[in-house]
């Protein structure tokens, strides 16, 4: 340690981000072997985010006191043993461990680090990585979608849903969206998509169904899980696959019972998880259920996404650049349904 202090974001207790967060003085943490030291620029809210002020996110559950914070952009002034390559680069990247990362100085795993793509600044760069890493995943990778195909995207004006979209129809496939109210309508549609359902207004399923004539889609991107999720079974046509992304409807579901054999079986569907955490190539998985992709496909997808985002295919989606002071009432907003496209933070 040198001594030298910074500001953080802290969950000091459970509850709303506003009651959960206080900005504490911290020191400067030091990076460990394969590790980088960011200084932040720009990071970036995520809705598990929310679920750890709550403390209900069991994936991500450091003790309290710690700092919140998942991705962060800024250039790297330090690195420990085999990261060297990466010091003076500006990047954006996964806090170890996925929190730390709403801080003046944040320590990154350098197979989560990616230079950030030519012609992004830091506010679009922080907006850019989970949701074009991970929607690409899931769609490609995963998903395996198909020009022509029919393609529902849920939550499809928020961070990952906006990208979600942009990249289906990128991919020539037909978009149904799903948001709630208007102004995510609108916004979904001007992303690409064909239709738009207000699935809070109602049951979005008979107007799937009735946009593809009867058939059902070929792919669901889901991040909302729960009653959306089990609703969406039903709409895939044979060969489909529901790709399971998220569970921004209750993050609990990670680990209830739910959806029942019947629909797989008699649909002739596909459940596909997805998880956005890259590993060196070929390393062993730290403990069997967790299955990470190795870092040449992260190569791989970073290389097409620059050439989307060069060809203006693709763009980020901010809706919304707070400063770090304002960042526990812009989770409060989050967790209220508030937001739309991803909510930048500047430090
Ligand atoms: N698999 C992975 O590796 C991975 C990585 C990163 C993120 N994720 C997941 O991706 C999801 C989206 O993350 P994000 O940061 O981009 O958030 P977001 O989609 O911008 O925000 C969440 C949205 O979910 C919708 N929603 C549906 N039911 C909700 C409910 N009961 N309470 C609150 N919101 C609800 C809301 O949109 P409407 O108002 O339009 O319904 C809300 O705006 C999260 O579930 C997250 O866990 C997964």
């Amino acid at each position: 340690m040198t001594g030298e202090t910074m500001q953080a974001w802290r969950v000091v207790r459970h509850g709303a981000p506003s009651e959960a967060l206080e900005l504490q003085e911290v020191p400067v943490p030091e990076p460990g072997t394969n590790e980088v030291r960011v200084r932040t620029a720009a990071t970036v809210l995520n809705f598990n985010e929310v679920d750890g002020c709550r403390g209900r996110y069991l994936t991500v559950n450091p003790p309290l006191p710690y700092t919140l914070g998942m991705e962060v952009v800024g250039v790297v002034d330090a690195a420990g043993p085999g990261a060297e390559q990466w010091i003076g680069h500006r990047v954006m990247a996964t806090a170890t461990g996925a929190f730390g990362a709403h801080a003046e100085a944040v320590i990154c795993g350098a197979e989560m680090v990616f230079d950030v793509p030519p012609g992004l600044d830091d506010r679009d760069a922080a907006a850019f990585f989970f949701p074009f890493h991970l929607a690409y995943l899931g769609l490609h990778t995963r998903g395996n979608v198909r020009p022509g195909e029919w393609v529902v995207v849920h939550a499809a004006a928020g961070g990952i849903g906006s990208a979600a979209v942009q990249l289906a129809a990128a991919a020539g496939a037909h978009v149904i969206a799903t948001a709630g109210g208007p102004e995510k309508l609108a916004l979904c549609r001007e992303l690409g998509a064909e239709v738009a359902i207000d699935y809070r207004a109602g049951d979005f399923a008979p107007e799937v169904l009735e946009a593809t004539g009867g058939r059902g889609v070929d792919v669901v991107f889901d991040t909302v899980g729960g009653e959306v999720g089990a609703r969406s079974l039903p709409c895939l046509a044979w060969g489909g696959r529901h790709l399971v992304v998220g569970f921004s409807s209750g993050i609990e579901e990670e680990d209830e019972a739910g959806i029942t054999p019947r629909p797989l079986c008699f649909g002739s569907i596909s459940l596909v998880g997805v998880m956005l955490s890259y590993q060196p190539d070929g390393e062993p998985r730290p403990f069997p259920g967790i299955n990470r992709t190795d870092r040449s496909v992260g190569d791989a997808v970073q290389r097409e996404l620059e050439q989307l985002l060069a060809a203006g295919v693709i763009r980020p989606v901010v809706g919304r650049e707070v400063t770090h002071l304002e960042l526990p009432a812009a989770l409060d907003a989050m967790e209220q349904r508030l937001t739309t496209g991803r909510t930048v933070v500047m430090w």
